[in-house]
């Protein structure tokens, strides 16, 4: 049975350490391989909180979690390997000596492995990634001087480079203008359709959920209170109560 999902999650329940509640309970949610999700909810629902549950940085406290099959508790290292996790809250230290290229470089390690040198196919997998999300021409500028959508766009060309087969995003359009978002949803829709990756988004904003997202999950206090089509979330009466112009209440 859990064989048949990418993403297994059974009554998982996940408490940060020194709290005594957990911060996502009763969480059950199968995915399938080439599913794109949207995970939608106020602030504090839990969004990020799964996110990081799913890709084993936050242990689950109860509950079962599978992910390509394997139990996330003991395979932590082995899912984070394959899943590319673009995060919420980034800082970057303007006096980092990195480089662009090096930081979407970063994303290869898992693949390079320790005390390997990157050879021409990853510099190749670098730039591609690199033109993907429009940045090549930034890619011998220091991250650090760079605008916030200026390295959102690097952090995206990173988890690409790095070839997941789930990509969790947690909400990639925040700091992008509007160009730069019809940019990044075309750019998704087209490597969901190109390489059927798996793809859970977090949004706080209904208005952009990509196209290719065939279904949405609806988050709040720790707890999934919808998951269905798309279309079923955008139609129900329920979802008015949520959301006033598809923006959260
Ligand atoms: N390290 C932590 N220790 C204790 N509580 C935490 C920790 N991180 C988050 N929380 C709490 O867990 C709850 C859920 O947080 P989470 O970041 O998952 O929410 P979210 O849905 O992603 O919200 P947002 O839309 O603001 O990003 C919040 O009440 C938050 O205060
Ligand atoms: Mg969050």
């Amino acid at each position: 049975m859990k064989n048949n999902y990418i993403i297994y999650l059974e009554n998982i329940e996940t408490i940060y350490e020194g709290e005594k509640l957990p911060v996502i309970q009763n969480i059950n949610l199968k995915i399938k391989s080439g599913e794109f999700i949207a995970i939608i909810g106020p602030n504090g629902a839990g969004k990020t909180t799964l996110l990081e549950t799913i890709n084993g940085l936050l242990p689950y406290t109860s509950g079962k979690g599978f992910v390509y099959g394997k139990e996330v508790i003991k395979n932590k290292l082995d899912i984070r390997k394959e899943t590319g996790y673009l995060i919420q809250n980034f800082e970057i230290d303007p006096q980092t000596p990195f480089l662009c290229k090096d930081i979407v470089m970063s994303g290869r390690s898992g693949k390079i492995g320790i005390f390997k040198l990157t050879t021409k196919k990853d510099w190749e997998k670098v730039w591609y990634s690199m033109g993907l999300v429009g940045m090549i021409d930034f890619a011998n500028r220091p991250v650090g001087k760079l605008s916030g959508g200026e390295f959102q766009k690097i952090l995206l060309a990173r988890v690409l480079a790095q070839q997941p087969r789930i990509l969790l995003l947690d909400e990639p359009f925040s700091n992008l203008d509007f160009t730069s978002k019809i940019q990044i949803e075309t750019l998704l829709n087209r490597i969901h359709e190109k390489h059927n990756i798996t793809v859970v988004i977090v949004s706080h904003d209904l208005s952009f959920v990509p196209s290719s997202c065939d279904r949405i999950i609806v988050m709040e206090k720790g707890h999934i209170i919808m998951d269905d089509a798309k279309e079923n979330i955008l139609s129900s009466e329920k979802i008015d109560n949520i959301f006033q112009n598809g923006v959260l209440k």
